[in-house]
């Protein structure tokens, strides 16, 4: 369903993350992105807008989903692409992110994708390039793109999130994801529950417009949405729960737990997904699953994306220009 958002003009370079993001901004991307969602189902999956342009994906973490999803889009916006990923370049041999960057910006790029395991490096890449920037993941800070992709199949399936109830479950103290789903969906007018053990939760939980609960069996048959977080073991120190056996028995979502659930919950998870530990597969591929509608979403989100930040560059080197 498409919203239009009425008399706006998007004006950012870049896309760093959605804290930043008004109400409005967040719909106009969403609105946007369902422009761009026809042309994916078209024999021929191309548009223009971006023709003679060059996008950059500078990956410093691995990635599946977001990498090729941002690759096709740029394809299909018709813009050159360049992969770039931390083990086959001069990163290994010691090379800086701004020496890198520079480098590539010396080649004519117009837009860097960037994921890094360091909060705020597409920040700083932004005060050092003149390309636009877009986050694809920083540390544990936002992965704005997946927030974005997240409440396009929320209200693409539920026409809003006005008063909708959703459990963001798991390991949220690392998850880049659960932060940027919350400021998209409570700026949407969601209202959003952590749910995890005390030991996976964030300290300053208290300071962020969320709910919290410690327990999924009192949640789960009140919300509207519920998004399986993975468990990022390559980021967690030390041992957050006594057992996987134990941390799946209270917080997986199983068949058995499904049954306490509204029977038209959505289910959603970022992936990857360790299946078995925070959800099962029968649940992950069943029927209220909307997992792969999110990957499929994510190419005309990503396109929305490139789109207006390339918009708002463009914009701002005309304005130069007449003064
Ligand atoms: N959701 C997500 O960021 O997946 P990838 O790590 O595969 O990009």
């Amino acid at each position: 369903m498409a919203h239009k958002t009425k008399e706006f003009k998007w004006e950012k370079k870049h896309l760093l993350g959605l804290r930043e993001l008004s109400p409005d901004e967040i719909s106009y991307i969403l609105d946007t992105a369902a422009g761009f969602e026809q042309i994916s189902a078209r024999a021929v999956k191309k548009t223009p807008p971006l023709r003679g342009k060059l996008v950059v994906n500078l990956f410093f973490e691995d990635s599946t989903r977001t990498r090729n999803s941002f690759a096709l889009a740029a394809s299909r916006l018709s813009a050159d692409v360049v992969e770039f990923t931390k083990n086959d370049s001069s990163v290994s041999k010691g090379e800086t992110l701004l020496d890198t960057a520079r480098n590539l910006e010396a080649m004519g790029i117009d837009i860097v994708v960037i994921r890094h395991g360091a909060g705020g490096a597409p920040k700083l890449l932004s005060k050092y390039i003149n390309a636009c920037v877009v986050n694809a993941g920083d540390g544990y800070c936002e992965h704005p793109t997946q927030g974005l992709l997240d409440v396009y199949t929320i209200r693409k399936l539920r026409g809003s999130l006005k008063g909708l109830k959703i459990a963001i479950v798991g390991d949220i103290t690392h998850s880049r994801v659960a932060r940027s789903d919350m400021w998209a969906m409570t700026k949407l007018g969601a209202k959003v529950t952590f749910v995890g053990p005390p030991t996976l939760l964030p300290p300053n939980v208290e300071q962020l417009p969320v709910k919290v609960s410690y327990s999924l069996d009192d949640v789960i048959e009140k919300v509207d949405v519920i998004n399986m977080l993975r468990i990022q073991f390559e980021r967690i120190g030390g041992n957050p729960f006594p057992s996987v056996r134990e941390y799946s028995h209270y917080f997986g979502l199983t068949g058995e737990r499904m049954k306490k659930a509204k029977p038209d919950i959505l289910v959603m998870h970022p992936g990857p997904i360790n299946r078995g530990l925070e959800i099962e597969s029968e649940v992950a591929d069943g029927r209220n699953s909307v997992i792969l509608q999110q990957v499929s979403n994510g190419i005309a989100v990503r396109m929305a994306v490139l789109f207006l930040v390339n918009q708002a560059a463009a914009q701002q080197v005309k304005q130069i220009k007449e003064t």
